[in-house]
């Protein structure tokens, strides 16, 4: 089965990095026919944060667990059985101070399980997580945060992104960005249309 998995996070019905993922996977699609689109919004699903029930349950054997530590993970599990099945992961994910948005952070606190996606090991942390998976982010931002400026070390998304989804091996990591996409603070307009355009064409570009 060839599969691909979406990971939305912006609330807005008019949202750029939504719309740029969507487009990506409509590319996809053609190209898979077949293939199997899980698809989340982490945001409008309101993912859950993780609590007391749910972390005991990540760190007891599988075999040992209650039925309610079962029942915590229950979605967690689901996430993870997405992503392992996926070919193909994508993202969307607004810049929001600087980050992700909450919502994503929460998907991520799921799906870097312990004996699922990574393992400790004697030399440390080990991805369990099959080689091979691509990952393409779509990204919208009020600004631009450009190597070689002084704005570059604002952008705590795609450092942050490439480290913690590197610690469960996925390390194929596209970032597409839609630059200066903040309507209410740009005084000029004609920059989130260049900022878009510049993003449509680099999706464009993008072998699927
Ligand atoms: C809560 C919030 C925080 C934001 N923080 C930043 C930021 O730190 N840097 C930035 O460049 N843009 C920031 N923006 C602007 C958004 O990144 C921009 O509007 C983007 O288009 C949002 O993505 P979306 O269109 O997919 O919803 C922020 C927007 C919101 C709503």
């Amino acid at each position: 089965m060839t599969a691909l998995l979406q990971i939305d996070s912006s609330p807005r019905a008019a949202s750029v990095s939504s719309r740029l993922a969507a487009a990506f996977v409509e590319k996809w699609k053609q190209q898979n026919p077949g293939g199997t689109v899980f698809h989340h919004n982490t945001s409008l699903e309101r993912l859950p944060y993780l609590d007391e029930n749910a972390i005991d349950a990540f760190f007891t054997p599988a075999a040992e667990r209650t039925a309610a530590q079962k029942s915590a993970l229950a979605f967690s599990d689901q996430m993870v059985d997405e992503l392992l099945a996926a070919d193909v992961v994508v993202l969307g994910a607004p810049m929001w101070n600087l980050s992700i948005p909450a919502s994503l952070k929460a998907w991520i606190d799921l799906i870097v399980r312990e004996g699922r996606t990574f393992a400790f090991t004697a030399q440390g942390v080990a991805p369990l997580v099959p080689p091979g998976k691509r990952v393409y982010v779509f990204s919208a931002r009020g600004g631009a945060y450009p190597a070689g400026t002084p704005f570059h070390d604002f952008d705590h998304q795609e450092p942050y992104l490439r480290r913690i989804l590197g610690v469960i091996g996925l390390t194929r990591i596209e970032f597409v960005y839609a630059e200066h996409q903040a309507e209410h603070q740009s005084g000029d307009p004609g920059a989130a249309v260049q900022g878009l355009a510049r993003a449509e064409s680099a999706l464009a570009a993008l072998a699927v």
